[in-house]
């Protein structure tokens, strides 16, 4: 494991310059120390209460923020990575074990980064999951309701807008729906742009910037998004799928689309969305943001400063949504009450452990044949983000006018894909020839790769179809 190995490098901390080095050696501390400063605020707010269950969470608290600490140093002085203990579902310790085997003697730095990340979010939960008072405790749920809060204004925009549109009804004209799909694709896309693991970057009126779709399509490196059109064009009440990562604005950008195709087009019966059972690169979907999301649309409170329209619009909009979720139209994969660390024996939450395992997605044919068989059946699987596409590709320094559907090794061929990311990590690669030694010159050597300002959109088919 990984089953598959990409005929060129993949990317390592180890790299000089490279986003992983930067990512390893400055993000990452930052993203810990963001997590000792929620358990502060949590002892802070518990620290003047008499009862022994607060005194006993204080204690583990501090506890916990140790752990974190010592994690810190771990990374900072690059010790090797150590096994993980069997800490209750999901059991996938055995899958990250059996890689830390395989690359023995490893460390932070060394390692392939697409393991280490992954391997860090795993430990972490692995922290909580052997509390007595954290198990399901999301460290980043504070921070992922912020921004999710500050993105007011583009979800009222966009929820008047589609509830303008659903008022007129079907659309009948091809020219007009193709034109309404891509406007569609590209907000989904854009709202990539709201990761929370590069707030350590960039303040929150950069990621709003970032979010509009506007600035577009000269930031789309490869916009495989007619190509995708033809493959749907005349399809009807199929299944599409939706491959999530961010909750929050992200989320709400994906549900638009997953809206656009239910109610104005022919094409779609249901979208099935996945999301991940543990808290995953800070700002992924959890079951649990599913939830918040469509209880914070239907809260007047919840957005600072709604009109009472505004408030009307978004209600609008979140009654349909609710009734998409009852009709089994709109479908998480998992249960929608699932809390953290449940969900053994259950099928569908035992697909849904692959996203977070290092498992790169062209080891997913071999590793999860049965999710491959769910995507068969599917018209459409869209990959949203970063994190996915590095697994599309196996993280590794392709050739960038080399040919995404190589790149996605034993996958290609096997399910219709569509990827839609924005750059921010240094693997790319289905660009037009020259396009990158371009961008090295215009922008500064491999910049463009990694500040979130670009976007690529791959499309790939189904072989045989
Ligand atoms: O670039 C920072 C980073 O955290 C990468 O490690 C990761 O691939 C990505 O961002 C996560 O972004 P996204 O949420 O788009 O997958
Ligand atoms: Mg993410």
């Amino acid at each position: 494991m990984p089953h598959w190995i990409p005929p060129v490098p993949v990317s390592s901390a180890s790299q000089p310059y490279s986003f992983a080095c930067e990512s390893t050696k400055t993000r990452w501390p930052k993203i810990l120390t963001g997590i000792v400063d929620e358990l502060s605020k949590l002892n802070h707010q518990l620290s003047s209460s008499d009862k022994e269950e607060d005194k006993d969470k204080v204690k583990e608290g501090k506890e916990l923020i140790e752990k974190m600490s010592g994690l810190i140093y771990e990374i900072k002085t690059d010790k090797p990575l150590k096994p993980l203990e069997d800490t209750g579902y999901p059991h996938d310790h055995a899958v990250y074990n059996e890689e830390l085997a395989r690359q023995e003697g490893k460390t932070w730095f060394t390692a392939s980064w697409l393991f280490a990340e992954c391997y860090l979010y795993r430990l972490l939960r692995s922290f909580f999951s052997l509390s007595t008072h954290f198990t399901s405790f999301d460290p980043f749920s504070s921070q992922k309701l912020s921004t999710w809060r500050s993105s007011s204004t583009s979800v009222v925009q966009l929820s008047s807008t589609l509830n303008e549109l659903v008022e007129k009804g079907r659309v009948e004209d091809k020219g007009e729906l193709r034109r309404d799909w891509r406007i569609m694709m590209e907000t989904m896309l854009w709202g990539n742009a709201t990761d929370l693991s590069l707030l350590t970057s960039l303040t929150h009126e950069q990621i709003q910037e970032l979010q509009s779709v506007e600035r577009g399509r000269e930031y789309t490196l490869r916009d495989d998004l007619e190509k995708a059109w033809e493959h749907v064009k005349d399809s009807k009440d199929e299944r599409f799928d939706i491959v999530l990562d961010n909750s929050g604005f992200e989320l709400f950008t994906d549900l638009v689309l997953a809206d656009f195709l239910i109610t104005l087009t022919p094409f779609a019966r249901k979208v099935v969305i996945h999301p991940k059972l543990i808290p995953w690169f800070v700002s992924d979907v959890l079951p649990h943001d599913f939830e918040i999301l469509f209880s914070t649309l239907s809260d007047p409170l919840f957005f600072p400063s709604l009109s009472s329209s505004d408030q009307q619009e978004l209600e609008t909009l979140v009654t349909r949504w609710k009734g998409y979720v009852e009709s089994g139209q709109f479908e998480l994969s998992v249960p929608r009450s699932l809390q953290m660390g449940e969900g053994s024996g259950n099928k569908s939450v035992e697909l849904a452990e692959f996203w977070t395992s290092p498992y790169p997605f062209s080891d997913l044919p071999l590793v999860a044949p049965e999710l491959l068989e769910e995507f068969k059946k599917s018209k459409l699987v869209i990959f949203k983000g970063d994190l996915n596409y590095r697994k599309l590709v196996s993280d590794a320094w392709w050739e960038p006018s080399g040919s995404f559907e190589d790149a996605l090794g034993p996958l290609g061929g096997k399910i219709n894909l569509l990827s839609l990311r924005t750059l921010k990590a240094d693997t790319v690669v289905g660009l037009s020839p020259g396009k990158a030694e371009e961008l090295d010159e215009k922008e500064g050597k491999g910049t463009w790769r990694v500040n979130g300002k670009y976007a690529v959109v791959s499309f790939a088919g189904r072989e045989n179809e």
